[in-house]
């Protein structure tokens, strides 16, 4: 295999049974044979609704929570393999801090905790308050008042603090304003020129479609896709969309009966627009348009999006395995 598809992240058949109720004891699956792998460098978007099996996952990677079944290795080793730890970063799905400690000791002290000298340390924690964007007074500042959003920066921080060659954030965007998204966006992609490997967690899909090499799409503990973004969204049935002008609303009747073979017809104030799954029914559906005294001014592809494929997989509850 060559370096360049280096898999650092392998799970194999992970699953996970909680145990729920209290006086008549089930449990329940929150994650059922998952399988994947994440290459050297990508940046790997982890998707799907709530209670999909996401955290459940980073917190079996991260051993928080042990599987009920399967495996994962991380770089090559066993989760349990403690030199490889040192080499990875997390960040939870809701950080919590100590928080009488200001965000520039927090990770002064987690640096201190992987055996960085107090210099370096310092220096480390200067570098990433800058990459996170907290400035100086917010850095000096309890984190019992940061907002929402500085709290989700000191988390990215701390997770990069000792260099990681992979970093798992478990919905790195959430809590953030739209310019607090875009520059974590940002932080991804600058992590991926250092030939990082991001593997993130999120229901966010355009933060995902915009940035990510591939995703996988989990629902209800299982995966049902995963591939490059133009893959997942590729896969559907060709259509596309026909945008027509010059009719009046009074052709809509005749307009569905000149085009039995469209789809989704639509009105708009001066015209209609349709969806048509094969190609060669373009000319028939222009000269159909105009016989109607309108025009065809384009014809599209429509891609599926990830928002799409995500509403299929919806609705998702964790599957009640009886016991
Ligand atoms: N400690 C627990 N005990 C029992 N059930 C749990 C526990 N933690 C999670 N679950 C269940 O497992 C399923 C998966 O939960 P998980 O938190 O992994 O989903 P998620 O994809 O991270 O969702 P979200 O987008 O809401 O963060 C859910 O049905 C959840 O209710
Ligand atoms: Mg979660």
């Amino acid at each position: 295999m060559s370096k360049h598809h280096e898999v650092v992240l392998h799970i194999e058949n992970l699953s996970k049974d909680y145990q729920v109720g209290f006086l008549k004891k089930r449990t329940a699956r929150a994650l059922d044979h998952l399988s994947l792998d994440v290459r050297r460098g990508e940046i790997f978007g982890f998707l799907g609704p709530n209670g999909a099996g996401k955290t459940t996952t980073l917190k079996i990677l991260m051993r928080l929570i042990f599987p009920t079944a399967g495996q994962a290795c991380i770089l090559g080793k066993a989760l349990d393999d403690s030199a490889m730890r040192t080499r990875i970063g997390y960040l939870p799905e809701n950080p919590y801090f100590y928080d009488y400690l200001s965000g520039r000791e927090l990770l002064e002290y987690s640096a201190a905790l992987f055996g960085i000298p107090k210099a370096a340390a310092h220096q480390r924690a200067a570098e990433l308050l800058q990459l996170v964007g907290l400035d100086e007074e917010r850095a000096n500042r309890q984190m019992r008042k940061y907002s929402k959003g500085m709290l989700q920066r000191i988390g990215i921080a701390q997770a990069l603090v000792n260099d990681p060659e992979i970093v798992f954030m478990d919905e790195p965007m959430s809590g953030l304003d739209p310019i607090g998204r875009r520059e974590v966006r940002d932080l991804m992609l600058a992590l991926r020129e250092q030939r990082k490997t991001v593997f993130f967690s999120s229901h966010i899909l355009s933060d995902v479609e915009a940035m990510c090499d591939r995703a996988a799409i989990l629902s209800a503990g299982k995966l049902l896709r995963c591939g490059t973004v133009q893959e997942l969204t590729g896969e559907e049935d060709a259509a596309f969309e026909v945008i027509a002008v010059g009719l009046n609303p009074e052709t809509f009747a005749a307009l569905s009966k000149a085009l039995p073979y469209a789809a989704a017809i639509h009105l708009t104030p001066n015209g209609a627009h349709f969806i048509l799954h094969d190609e060669s029914r373009f000319a028939d559906a222009i000269k159909a348009v105009q016989n109607l005294g309108g025009k065809v001014i384009s014809i599209n592809p429509k891609r599926a999006s990830l928002e799409d494929l995500f509403a299929a997989a919806a609705p998702s509850s964790a599957v009640e395995a009886s016991a």
